[in-house]
């Protein structure tokens, strides 16, 4: 698209503090029209919030979101008709965002320094257009003012520094940025946006004699206060997660992420949230704050990609229905535009291991089409010449080529396809699919396998050598297994796009020949579960016994790490180890889903025993308190628990399996997923001795209870059985 607006930047460099543009423009400056309406196309280097004559301009929050910016950047279309009146004024503030951010402890400090020197640009068009058909633009050129705003520093992992007293005056003329824009597209991903407002339920003295408030629920987002103040009294507001074993504030594990509020106030009675940057928090620590703080005056305000909520799952178990929510809001704290793996700690990027890990339950809890069409285009783009896909997307450092963390490249195109059925998802991969296969068959050392490089391997399994966050799955193992599922997913999904993919037929039984050839026993659980859940184990019956019986004799304790666990209980149940997977769901004691939440979590744990029995820290270094990967079970429980199913053949449930498997220890569950096609539900229960099952499916289905299969048209179904 051609820009008559040009990137502008104040004239003098306003270091920390964010600018706030200005453009004037009234009705009479253009006499004898009259407007019909009125669209403002912007976006910012950094993040920007619009407003006209003092009203906000939409409702998207930390826009232009976060891109691979130097070739695919963000710009938002606002129809702000009917904000303009007879004289207008429109003001865009642009704070640091992800674009300018130091990104802590991730990038070089020469990266660091380049990020620092970009100035806080911004790029906007103000397009009218007049009843008689004929358009007027006003583009941001030399005509633009900036001044410096409140926001005296912004930053999103060190949080905002607002004077509320400031006057915003003395406006300086701006500067022309020479920079392109070619890299610009429209809004692609969904919009980040405010969801729920939530109510802080205590503000306490802690036993050390601070003053912390708790909102009862871990939100990623920011808080908003209210305070009656005089000019010049100071809040500042440190952010945490938990509470110690003393049940004091704590918040060491994020690490360098600042995470701090600072608000100088004004006169009287004011409202307060951040507007640039998020947290991820349980609780507040007060550490200055004016007059007697009561709970009454801070709201938690949960801040994520405006994704619609789509899958549902409830059962008779109290602990369970807390895990269930923990997911919900694990997905919705790490959906804030690209899929993070924590967002509290200087990390808070996109991850790709993660990712792959969890897109399946995402795509059910929620429509995720839009964002992962966004995520993986940015992937795409920033796919080494190499082939290889970068640890984390929008890609920051170094580092790519990690099995099972790359795979994301065909694993997330192909769950999107599965859930939704759209195949534009794999025209818009495929190549990047096949170029990261071809990473892997030109970097190997061995043809056939993947040995070699650099892994995450078995991140953070238990079964981990002392002082390694790697569990002890061979590295070469799990590389060769995912290099064989993704290779599986490229042959499928060139086929969903008539593409010859015989190339790739026979490298895929090439590799299973040789995996089968090279890893003859199976050594760890994370190794039985790869090798029957990527079809690789030449009797997978034995395997996933093998696998049953290890489990068993080790107190049906699970030891699989980020690779293993989101398919342990699907090659449990799968070969006829359900109870088995019920008793590792329903389990309470470390290790276990429920554990954390015996322990009070409200968002799912990066480990099992963040916070351990005696009431330590796991450590303070890697111990996030929401990490959505693990919530990865929630597709277990849709997919065997509930027992809905999409089919191959038919993606996007088009046609659907639904075959539940019901456990005595629950008097009953339910699952349902409003699909493309319509709502999906499965509910089970305990009956009189019996097992009622309630079915909805909105497309012909094949319906399997207690192994009696049946094929049904689109309906609503009752069918009973007996208690196994
Ligand atoms: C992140 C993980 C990520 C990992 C790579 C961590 O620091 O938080 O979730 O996948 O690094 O192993």
């Amino acid at each position: 698209m051609e820009w008559k607006g040009k990137w502008i930047g104040p004239a003098q460099s306003m270091g920390d503090v964010c600018p706030v543009f200005v453009r004037e423009f009234n009705k009479g400056d253009f006499p004898g029209k009259e407007i019909k309406s009125v669209q403002l196309q912007v976006t910012a280097l950094g993040v920007y919030e619009a407003q006209l004559n003092g009203k906000r301009v939409g409702d998207y929050v930390l826009a232009p979101g976060w891109t691979s910016y130097e070739t695919r950047h963000q710009y938002q279309c606002y129809d702000i008709t009917e904000l303009v009146e007879d004289r207008n004024r429109l003001e865009i503030t642009v704070g640091k965002g992800w674009y300018r951010s130091p990104v802590p402890g991730w990038i070089t400090e020469e990266g660091k320094a380049q990020r620092a020197a970009i100035p806080a640009g911004l790029i906007a068009e103000i397009k009218i257009t007049f009843t008689d058909t004929t358009t007027a633009v006003i583009p941001t050129d030399e005509t633009w003012q900036a001044a410096e705003s409140r926001i005296r520093f912004s930053e999103i992992y060190d949080g905002e520094v607002y004077d509320a007293s400031f006057e915003v005056s003395d406006y300086q003329p701006v500067v022309l940025l020479e920079r392109t824009t070619d890299n610009l597209i429209p809004q692609q991903g969904e919009k980040i946006t405010e969801h729920e407002y939530v109510k802080a339920a205590r503000c306490f003295t802690a036993p050390n004699g601070e003053v912390v408030v708790d909102f009862g629920q871990e939100v990623t987002g920011y808080i908003q206060f209210t305070v009656d103040a005089k000019a010049g009294e100071k809040v500042e507001i440190s952010h945490g997660e938990v509470l110690d074993k003393d049940g004091n504030f704590y918040n060491a594990n994020y690490r360098s992420a600042k995470s701090k509020i600072y608000y100088t106030c004004c006169d009287g009675a004011q409202t307060y949230k951040p507007k640039m940057t998020f947290f991820g928090f349980r609780y507040i620590r007060l550490d200055q704050f004016p007059g007697t703080p009561c709970a009454d005056q801070f709201y938690a305000v949960a801040v994520h990609s405006d994704m619609k909520r789509t899958g549902r799952l409830r059962s008779s178990n109290p602990l369970l229905n807390q895990l269930f929510s923990n997911i919900i809001w694990g997905q919705k704290g790490n959906f804030l535009d690209v899929p993070t793996d924590c967002p509290q700690r200087d990390e808070r990027m996109g991850w790709t291991g993660d990712a792959q890990a969890f897109v399946k339950t995402a795509s059910y809890n929620f429509d995720v089409d839009r964002f992962f069409t966004k995520w993986l285009a940015d992937m795409a783009a920033d796919q080494r010449p190499d082939g290889s896909i970068g640890h984390v997307v929008p890609t920051l450092y170094v580092g790519s080529g990690s099995a099972a963390w790359d795979d994301a490249a065909a694993i997330c195109p192909w769950q999107i396809y599965m859930t939704y059925g759209d195949k534009e998802i794999l025209r818009q991969q495929f190549d990047c699919m096949k170029k990261y296969i071809g990473f892997i068959t030109n970097s190997t050392k061995d043809p056939y396998l993947w040995t070699g490089g650099e892994h995450y391997e078995d991140w953070l399994g238990l079964d981990a050598p002392v002082g390694s966050y790697k569990g002890s799955s061979r590295a070469d193992f799990i590389a060769s297994a995912f290099y064989a599922y993704s290779t599986s997913l490229v042959v499928k999904a060139g086929r969903v796009l008539g593409e010859d993919v015989s190339e790739y037929e026979r490298l895929y039984q090439g590799i299973v020949d040789t995996f089968r050839k090279t890893f003859t026993d199976y050594r760890t659980q994370t190794e039985h579960v790869l090798a029957v859940h990527f079809g690789l184990a030449e009797d997978p019956q034995k395997t996933a016994d093998a696998l049953a019986e290890m489990i068993k004799a080790c107190g049906s304790k699970l030891q699989t790490g980020f690779v293993g666990t989101p398919y342990l209980l699907h090659v449990l149940s799968g070969y006829g180890h359900t109870e088995l997977a019920y008793t590792l769901l329903l389990r309470t004691e470390y290790p276990s889903w429920l554990y954390p939440v015996t322990k009070g979590a409200t968002t799912v744990w990066e480990h099992w025993d963040g916070i351990m029995e005696n009431g330590d820290f796991w450590s303070t270094d890697m111990n996030s308190f929401n990490h959505y990967a693990y919530g990865a079970v929630a597709d277990w429980v849709y997919e065997a628990a509930a027992g809905i199913q999409t089919v191959e053949d038919a993606p996007g449930f088009a046609r659907v399996k639904i075959a539940p498997q019901p456990d005595s220890r629950l008097d009953w569950l339910e699952a349902s997923i409003e699909t493309r096609k319509g709502t999906v539900r499965s509910l089970w229960k305990q009956e009189e001795g019996r097992i009622r099952y309630e079915i909805t499916t909105p497309s012909p289905a094949e319906i399997v209870i207690a192994g009696k299969t049946m094929e049904v048209e689109a309906g609503d179904y009752i069918f009973y059985s007996e208690i196994a």
